[in-house]
C-alpha cells in the first residue's frame, strides 16, 4: 500500500504552490516554508521519513497527484465537491474565506456587490477564481488569472486591476507588506482547508488525519500559523 511505499522510498513528497503565504511561500533560505510545510513535516516525522516539497502551479496540483508525482497535496486547498471527485480529502485543518484587496487611496470596490463589471485578479484555479468567474456571483467581471497572489497584487498596485479576490490570510499577508492596499470584506464564502491524497489511499489519509488531530489538540496548527503570519 501507499504508506509502505512511502516508508520504502524514505520520503514523503508534498505537492504545493509556493505563491500563497502564510500557508506556503519561499523563505529567506530559498526553500518553501509555511504552515502546510510544518504540517507535512509532522506527517513525515510520524512516518519516519524525510519530507520533499515539490513546487508547481496551483491549477496543476490535482492532476500531478493523480499522476503519481507526489504523495499528497498540501496547498491551503479548499475542500470542494468537484475536487473530491478526483482526490480524497483529509479532515480539515483551517477555516478560510475570500476577501477583496483594493487600492487604499482609490478603492474601486467598497463591497462584494461592487465587483460586478470590474477587472478582478485571482489566482488561477482557486476558489476565488471560481467565485468571481461565476456570473451568478459576479456579473460582467473581467477576470485576470495569475499564477501567484504576489503578481496579482503588483498589477493591482499598478492600476491594472480594480480588485484582487483571494483567501483571507493571503489577502492579509499582501496588505501587511503593501501599505497602499486595503481589505474589503466579502460575506458568505466560508471554506475549509484539507490535505488531498490520491483516491482510495485510505492508509495515508488515516495517518494524515491522526497527525492533524494531534497538531490541533496540541495547539500546534495555531502556533505554526502565528509564526508564518509574522514571518
Ligand atoms: N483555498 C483556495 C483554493 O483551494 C486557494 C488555495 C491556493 N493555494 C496555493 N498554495 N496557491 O482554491
Amino acid at each position: 500500500d501507499a504508506v509502505a511505499k512511502i516508508k520504502d522510498a524514505g520520503k514523503l513528497v508534498m505537492l504545493t504552490n509556493s505563491q500563497f503565504a502564510p500557508y506556503e511561500y519561499i523563505g529567506a533560505d530559498g526553500a518553501v516554508s509555511g504552515v502546510d510545510v510544518d504540517i507535512c513535516q509532522a506527517i513525515a516525522d510520524e512516518l519516519g521519513v524525510k519530507l520533499e516539497v515539490v513546487d508547481m502551479d496551483f491549477d496543476g496540483l490535482i492532476a500531478a497527484l493523480s499522476g503519481g508525482k507526489g504523495d499528497l497535496v498540501a496547498a491551503g486547498m479548499t475542500v470542494d465537491p468537484e475536487r473530491a471527485e478526483s482526490v480524497d480529502f483529509s479532515d480539515t485543518y483551517a477555516d478560510a474565506k475570500q476577501l477583496i484587496v483594493v487600492n487604499k487611496e482609490d478603492p474601486k470596490v467598497a463591497s462584494a456587490d461592487d465587483l460586478a463589471g470590474k477587472t478582478i485578479g485571482v489566482q488561477l484555479g482557486t476558489t476565488g477564481d471560481m467565485y468571481v468567474s461565476n456570473p451568478e456571483n459576479v456579473a460582467d467581471a473581467t477576470v485576470k488569472q495569475y499564477k501567484g497572489a504576489p503578481e496579482a497584487a503588483l498589477d493591482l498596485k499598478n492600476g491594472k486591476l480594480d480588485a484582487v479576490v483571494i483567501d483571507k490570510l493571503t489577502a492579509e499577508n499582501i496588505v501587511a507588506s503593501n501599505d497602499d492596499l486595503a481589505i474589503v470584506d466579502m460575506p458568505s464564502t466560508d471554506e475549509q482547508y484539507a490535505i488531498a491524497v490520491a483516491k482510495g489511499n485510505t492508509g495515508l489519509t488515516e495517518v494524515v488525519n491522526k497527525v492533524i488531530k494531534q497538531l490541533q489538540d496540541d495547539g500546534k496548527i495555531a502556533e505554526f500559523t502565528e509564526t508564518h503570519v509574522a514571518a
